[in-house]
């Protein structure tokens, strides 16, 4: 289980995140929705302690950190413990597919070289890119690029994956193919795991529940149906104006 209490980060003296509790059971799947700007990105990022957040605690499994003073071997744990996909995918261009996914193993996990690789191609078998293994970011798709980022992110086992809008820098033809593995993640493999996307009809089949993001607080959550088809704050109401004519058929 995760679970994030009063998670509050600024910018110099701009507020960006205001008190942000999120709770994410084990083999739940969360899915995070709101306006540009809401601060979505940031909130994951701090979970994944890649910004530091100013305040607030947040506790894996058993164990409970003071987000505010954080030990280096606190931070370690804490990254260990979570993985992030990017947007961007975030992959070293200068590193093969495989190596994508060993290099983490072998620097932060401290797992040997033909482990490493073993764990690899098990990974990259299951998002269907064993045939491209050998092959570098720039020689695959966006989609393929990103289900790289997938079996990284897979590969280290985490307790908790953390989706910063994994498909919304794709062709419009990827995205089915990225959500169909994000799919199959949540809904066979039961990962822990927290998406933050715009695919509402994705986040509606398998979000085990939803929060709306807004100037930095949860202004609305509960399941992906209710928030969706009864959305009681105004800003949730305003934001899904803009997805009128998709979720029509979806609800
Ligand atoms: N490193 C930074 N320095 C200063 N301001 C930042 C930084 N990163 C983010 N911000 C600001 O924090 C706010 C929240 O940004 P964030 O990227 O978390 O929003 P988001 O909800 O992910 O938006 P989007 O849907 O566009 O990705 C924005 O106003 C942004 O300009
Ligand atoms: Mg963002």
């Amino acid at each position: 289980m995760i679970k994030l209490q009063g998670l509050y980060k600024s910018y110099g003296a701009k507020n960006i995140l205001n008190g942000i509790d999120i709770e994410v059971n084990k083999g739940e799947t969360v899915a995070i929705i709101g306006p540009s700007g809401a601060g979505k990105s940031t909130a994951l990022r701090c979970i994944n302690i890649l910004e530091r957040p100013d305040k607030g605690t947040l506790t894996i499994g058993e164990k409970s950190y003071d987000l505010a003073k954080l030990t280096s071997k606190e931070i370690l744990e804490i990254r260990q413990s979570t993985a992030m996909v990017f947007q961007n995918f975030s992959l070293f261009e200068n590193k093969t597919a495989l190596q994508n996914i060993t290099l983490p193993l072998i620097k932060a996990k401290k797992i040997n070289k033909d482990e490493a690789e073993k764990i690899a191609i098990e990974n990259l078998t299951q998002v269907g890119l064993l045939d491209w293994k050998d092959h570098y970011p720039s020689q695959l798709s966006g989609g393929q690029q990103q289900r790289v980022g997938i079996a990284r992110a897979l590969a280290l086992n985490p307790e908790v994956i953390l989706f910063d809008e994994p498909t919304s820098a794709l062709d419009p033809e990827k995205v089915q193919d990225v959500l169909e593995i994000i799919k199959r993640i949540s809904k066979e493999q039961h990962i822990t795991s927290v998406i933050v996307t715009h695919e509402l009809e994705f986040a509606l089949d398998v979000a085990d529940k939803i929060m709306f993001l807004a100037d930095g607080k949860v202004v609305e959550e509960g399941t992906a149906k209710e928030v969706l088809k009864n959305p009681k704050d105004e800003r949730t109401v305003k934001f899904l104006g803009h997805f009128a004519d998709k979720l029509e058929y979806v609800i």
